[in-house]
């Protein structure tokens, strides 16, 4: 079928809810290269919304899910285990920035885990509240959208949503917004809107991925665990987005002097496959009750096989450090085409979480339509590129760590090209 049929038949059977970017579409994909069903290439610097960290079918992933495949595919981990889930768990609890012991959970999607961890530090205080982040996105499920810190498209017609939860500004200096104003507004909300002995957890993105690739600055993130540790509030870190090795850490969490309780994490951890986890201090992850974690599919099989092999492929293949040489070289990239782009306002980012923010160089005015027309442009060429930020104004790059560094290079001309103006 060609793209231009499909594209009436996808308007006809699905809803203009589930929005959808591209008008083509995908038949086949091999590590950072993707197909559309007419043959045409692209390189992919969406991987999938940070899924493909690994590639798309990266051949150790594909051989683990196969292996898999030939023994069984579902089992429901709470009726019938399988050890593949507990050696998993094992693993992210040695591997994840929390200080042990530690537990881990499996579920399937982000909004899942943030919503499990949620649950889980609400048991271990006994206590309702939770404070988030402007800016921040932690889902599309009702407490994941109540989480989430920006209305349109995310909250609009959706309420009313879950009670007690609150929002903080998160610190942005090019918005204003410094780290001393984000905690002093954080202990306003103390005196406003919640008791802090009411408050189960804090959440938080170490790099806010939907809100613009948005590093919380390191004071800040001390700031949150000294207001976490005075009031027994849990710190729950969501590394869904910023997970295995997209910062040139594991874990962004890494890149700071400060550990929270519980880490949430999703996407690139199985390599295309859905699952997710909650990895924290055991005496919080035991807190509720038997049967009240958990899901039909939660740690599916070939997920998990799957997250085996992107875990042993991160270390095999360097990837952090990967990570690391291939932001620095978009980051000098980005930064020499600020004198052929005035509307190019910050080049940011850690690792290969690396973000570029535009500007109305007139006014000086958070610019979508600058983000677009480079967005627009990129693909015309072949180059795939995903948008985010409040404003809708900046451009992130979420290429696969295994890109080969040819095409690495041929797309940064082409991103080059995109943005002369
Ligand atoms: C930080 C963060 N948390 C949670 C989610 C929700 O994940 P999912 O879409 O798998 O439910 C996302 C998705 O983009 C995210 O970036």
């Amino acid at each position: 079928m060609k793209n231009s049929e499909l594209n009436q038949s996808r308007a006809q059977a699905t809803p203009r809810g589930v929005g959808v970017m591209c008008d083509f579409y995908a038949d086949r994909a091999e590590n950072a290269t993707l197909w559309d069903v007419e043959g045409r290439q692209y390189t992919d610097f969406a991987a999938g919304i940070a899924v493909l960290n690994t590639g798309h079918r990266h051949p150790r992933v594909m051989q683990a899910i196969v292996a898999q495949l030939d023994r069984f595919t579902h089992t429901a981990y709470q009726v019938v285990p399988y050890p593949s889930y507990v050696t998993l768990a094992q693993r992210i609890n040695e591997l994840a920035p929390v200080p042990g012991p530690n537990k881990t959970a499996l579920f399937t999607t982000g909004a899942e885990a943030v919503e499990n961890a949620v649950k889980i530090a609400r048991a271990h205080t006994g206590r309702p509240g939770v404070i988030a982040f402007s800016g921040a996105f932690h889902g599309r499920t009702l407490l994941g959208m109540a989480l989430t810190g920006k209305v349109a498209p995310y909250k609009v017609g959706f309420g009313p949503f879950p009670s007690d939860i609150f929002h903080a500004p998160f610190p942005n200096a090019l918005h204003g917004v410094s780290t001393a104003q984000a905690l002093q507004a954080l202990e306003g909300l103390f005196k406003t809107d919640i008791d802090p002995n009411r408050v189960a957890a804090i959440i938080v993105e170490p790099v806010q991925g939907e809100g613009g690739f948005q590093p919380a600055p390191a004071d800040f993130m001390r700031g949150l665990r000294a207001v976490c540790d005075r009031h027994g509030i849990v710190m729950i870190a969501d590394e869904v987005q910023t997970g295995f090795g997209r910062t040139g850490k594991l874990f962004a969490m890494e890149h700071y002097d400060v550990r929270p309780d519980l880490v949430t994490m999703a996407k690139s951890l199985a390599g295309g496959m859905p699952l997710s986890a909650v990895c924290g201090r055991a005496a919080i992850m035991d807190a509720p009750l038997p049967g009240g974690l958990g899901g039909t599919y939660a740690g599916n099989p070939l997920a998990v096989a799957a997250a085996h092999a992107v875990i042993d492929t991160i270390a095999e293949e360097q990837l952090c450090e990967r990570a690391n040489a291939l932001g620095r070289q978009l980051s000098e990239h980005l930064t020499a085409l600020r004198a052929s782009c005035p509307a190019l306002a910050e080049v940011r980012g850690l690792g290969s979480m690396i973000a570029a923010e535009f500007r109305d160089p007139a006014t000086g005015a958070p610019s979508a339509e600058h983000a677009q027309r480079v967005q627009r442009r990129a693909l015309d060429a072949g180059l795939l590129l995903l948008t985010c930020g409040t404003y809708g104004n900046v451009i992130r790059f979420l290429y696969p760590l295994t890109i080969p560094q040819a095409q690495f290079d041929a797309a940064l001309g082409v991103l080059a090209q995109a943005m002369v103006e």
